[in-house]
């Protein structure tokens, strides 16, 4: 094997996933939709290490425990298909907070993948790339691509029909997400426990599902018509479903701060004005709001001034996981 390193961009979610069909394979309940960014993302090397162990070291700091072992494991995959035993140094930068719901396990395992089959010198198209990203976290299938990206759902059990890739997109159409930082630190229920819990006990669960796929049909189309006011509205409608279904979980489950509220708040305010800009949030505090890309400043200043709010930064479309070096 030989050292490489990789980047790959954060992605955020237009039509959700939430829930899994199979955890083995980490195979999602539904399909999503989405859009890499330009901003935030994970520079990851992955180099031959002596020693009997993986080595994890993430912003400088080495990392030990079950974040390790889900490196390791991820590793192992790659290995697998070089046919090598060969351990591994990873070491990871992240430009976006880790694990504060700003999708930094979609950069991180896009570019891990990314950087590994690189370095073990395995060849494997985009879409192949896109099923083994999606097996350290679903979300990241999506980052191995470009701008806007869909993940199929796909039926088959062992899941090489679940992979991600990009989909048509009316020219008219020039968007920006504005990032609204709401809260500092990690978030203390991580995507996975928030979506098992909903699984489990949430009368809402089977509801989200049954009714993604129309979502996730009608946003595809926005996209390709240039239609943001049916994307926007598409966008916020999977959004408030997907947390509503975590709300009526046992116990309840919900991401939102007062702040969080406050922002979106905001957003119904400015629609109403005339300004087309939609809300979206993940697991975590944050709101991102899609909006045309000569609005993006006065949205972000708008929301800026919002008490509470940490951070505003805004991010368009941006590009495909790839190697540096
Ligand atoms: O793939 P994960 O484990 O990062 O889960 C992503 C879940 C959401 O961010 C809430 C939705 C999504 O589709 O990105």
């Amino acid at each position: 094997m030989r050292r490489a390193t990789a980047y790959a961009h954060t992605n955020i979610a237009l039509v959700k996933y939430w829930g899994k069909r199979a955890v083995a394979l980490n195979l999602p309940a539904t399909g999503s939709l989405s859009l890499t960014l330009d901003r935030f993302g994970t520079e990851t090397t992955v180099a031959p290490h002596d020693d009997d162990d993986d080595r994890f070291v993430l912003d400088g700091e080495e990392v030990t425990g079950k974040e390790r072992a889900r490196v390791s494991s991820f590793l192992d995959m790659v290995r697998a298909l070089a046919g090598s035993r060969a351990r591994c140094a990873v070491t990871s930068r992240n430009d976006v907070p880790t694990a504060a719901g700003l999708a930094s396990s979609a950069s991180a395992f896009a570019a891990l993948a990314t950087a590994a089959c690189a370095a073990f010198d395995v060849d494997v198209d985009a879409r192949a790339r896109s099923i083994l990203a999606r097996r350290g976290s679903g979300s990241a299938a999506r980052s191995v691509h470009g701008g806007f990206v869909i993940l199929h759902k796909g039926a088959r059990d062992d899941g090489e029909d679940c992979f991600a890739e990009p989909v048509a997109v009316a020219p008219s159409l020039d968007l920006r997400l504005v990032v609204v930082r709401c809260a500092t630190g990690r978030k203390k229920t991580g995507s996975t426990d928030g979506m098992t819990l909903t699984e489990r006990t949430s009368p809402y669960f089977s509801s989200w599902v049954a009714t993604h796929d129309a979502d996730l049909q009608a946003a595809t189309r926005a996209l390709a018509d240039g239609d943001l006011a049916s994307l926007g509205r598409t966008m916020e409608r999977s959004t408030l479903k997907m947390h509503a279904s975590a709300l009526a979980a046992d116990p309840g489950l919900w991401y939102f701060m007062p702040v969080t509220v406050a922002v979106m708040n905001d957003v119904r305010a400015m629609h109403d004005e005339g300004v087309p800009a939609y809300f979206t949030m993940d697991a975590g505090p944050h709101v991102k709001i899609l909006c045309k890309s000569t609005d993006a400043d006065r949205v972000a200043a708008r929301v800026a001034a919002i008490a509470g709010v940490l951070g505003v930064e805004i991010a368009g479309p941006g590009p495909a996981a790839r190697v540096l070096a």
